[in-house]
């Protein structure tokens, strides 16, 4: 059973991309299972500093192959974009497919996304705006355009003929906007189906050969848990089908669940945010800030420069995510981040309406209620960016990182100290 996933454990940007780039190294196939170019994954090595968007994180290692999955919906410029950009900087991506079967992002997704996001008003989810949510929505609803479409211009034509006149009923009768002329529209993913056409294949049936020759595979996850449709924070989720979860990898790929041995988890050592909905380890003032801005890489996110909303570990929503997941083990990142603190709280527990709860609430209600229960940890006041193993790390970061094993259940087998791929403890 060779495939292992890779999956983000809070509200995404936890560092999927820096494990992946590391952990590429144990595989011969690299595969994108979900999302969008909402997805940012920021990627520091011998070759520079990356921030991708559709391209897996192991587009680095020249060798392997890496693939972009049917779960995964392409904005054709911008993954055009993001290669041309690579092979600029010298990175091959001779060895990169992507799947007929995966969904076209088309540009009324993103003008609808601007448009409902402007609707909802002070209910505004936050999303990215890149239109991603509109084009799963599309897929769901089996008004989607995938990739093999594009490279037959009469099946392209027939569907956009099914599809553009509902788009534009709903741009001009409902939001007052400006239809899109179809000749236009048609003749540009004509262009885009051409340009992309050497990289399209089947790639669930590349990925099923590899298994079956004993190779390993790595599912790269995007998002976070808690923004999936069905466990996370509802409403205020990403659109993504199939989910971030590990769960949703093998739909994403092509592959049955059993193939699956083993799920990374990836948890930042304390909680960030982007966009709205409950976070209820927040810290909206001072240390919030600091958390934000101290270290190597601000969080700033990578796909919008948008600040990122900073909080305490919460070890509530963490552990709920291994166990939605069944994370096998956890890599938890940005322990540098910490290094200045003199104390550090943990979540450990809600307060819920005068009760103490351990489980994470299905409502926003709920959510938005509870009051986290802290405990401090004593900070240790010292840089860890050069620490490489886990014994010469500072006695009050192993316990912390301890502790923190204890509230997830499950092993922290890496501890990464800095965003560059050698910045990396494994235990
Ligand atoms: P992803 O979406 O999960 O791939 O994460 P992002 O790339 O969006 O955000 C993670 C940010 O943290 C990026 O700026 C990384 O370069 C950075 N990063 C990853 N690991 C570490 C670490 O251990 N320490 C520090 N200081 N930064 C890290
Ligand atoms: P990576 O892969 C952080 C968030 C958006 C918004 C919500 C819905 O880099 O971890 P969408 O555009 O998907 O409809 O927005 O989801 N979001 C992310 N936040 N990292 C991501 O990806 C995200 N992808 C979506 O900020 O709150
Ligand atoms: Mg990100």
């Amino acid at each position: 059973m060779p495939a292992f996933v890779v999956i983000g454990g809070q509200w995404g940007d936890e560092g999927k991309g820096r494990m992946v780039d590391l952990l590429a190294q144990d595989a011969s196939i690299i595969a994108r299972y979900s999302a969008g170019d909402n997805a940012g994954h920021t990627i520091i090595n011998h070759m520079g500093k990356f921030a991708l968007h559709l391209v897996p994180a192991g587009i680095f290692y020249p060798e392997k192959l890496c693939l972009i999955g049917n779960g995964v919906v392409i904005n054709p410029a911008v993954l055009l974009d993001e290669i041309h950009q690579l092979e600029e900087r010298g990175v091959s991506t001779k060895n990169l497919f992507v799947s007929d079967r995966a969904q076209v992002l088309l540009p009324y997704h993103q003008v609808l996304d601007e448009l409902e996001e402007r609707a909802r008003g002070d209910a505004a989810i936050g999303t990215t705006k890149r239109g991603v949510g509109p084009a799963f929505v599309d897929k769901i609803a089996r008004r989607g355009i995938r990739m093999a479409d594009l490279l037959e211009p009469d099946a392209l034509r027939a569907r956009l003929e099914q599809v553009l006149p509902e788009k534009n009923a709903v741009l001009v009768k409902l939001y007052d906007a400006e239809p899109l002329e179809f000749e236009e529209l048609f003749d540009a993913f004509v262009e885009f189906g051409c340009e992309l056409k050497p990289y399209v294949r089947d790639t669930s049936s590349i990925v099923r050969d590899a298994i079956d020759n004993g190779e390993q595979v790595l599912l790269e996850g995007a998002q976070g848990s808690l923004l999936d449709v069905d466990a996370g924070t509802y409403p205020f989720v990403t659109s993504s089908a199939p989910s971030p979860l590990a769960a949703g990898a093998p739909v994403g790929i092509g592959i049955g669940p059993t193939q699956i041995e083993r799920v990374v988890g990836v948890y930042k050592a304390y909680m960030t945010r982007v966009g709205a909905g409950p976070m209820p380890t927040e810290l909206d003032d001072e240390t919030g800030d600091i958390l934000r801005r101290e270290g190597p890489a601000p969080e700033f996110g990578a796909t919008t420069g948008r600040p990122r909303r900073c909080g305490w570990f919460d070890g509530v929503a963490s552990r709920y995510s291994v166990r939605v997941n069944g994370v096998t083990g956890a890599a938890l990142t940005r322990l540098d981040v910490l290094d200045n603190f003199p104390a550090i709280e943990v979540c450990s527990a809600y307060e819920l309406d005068g009760n103490q709860i351990d489980s994470f609430p299905p409502t926003m209600t709920q959510l938005s209620r509870v009051r986290p229960v802290f405990e401090e940890h004593e900070g240790w006041q010292a840089a860890t960016a050069d620490v490489r193993k886990f014994d010469d790390l500072p006695k009050q970061a192993q316990s912390y990182v301890k502790r923190i094993e204890e509230l997830l259940g499950c092993p922290i087998e890496m501890v990464s100290v800095g965003p560059e791929r050698e910045q990396i403890i494994i235990r």
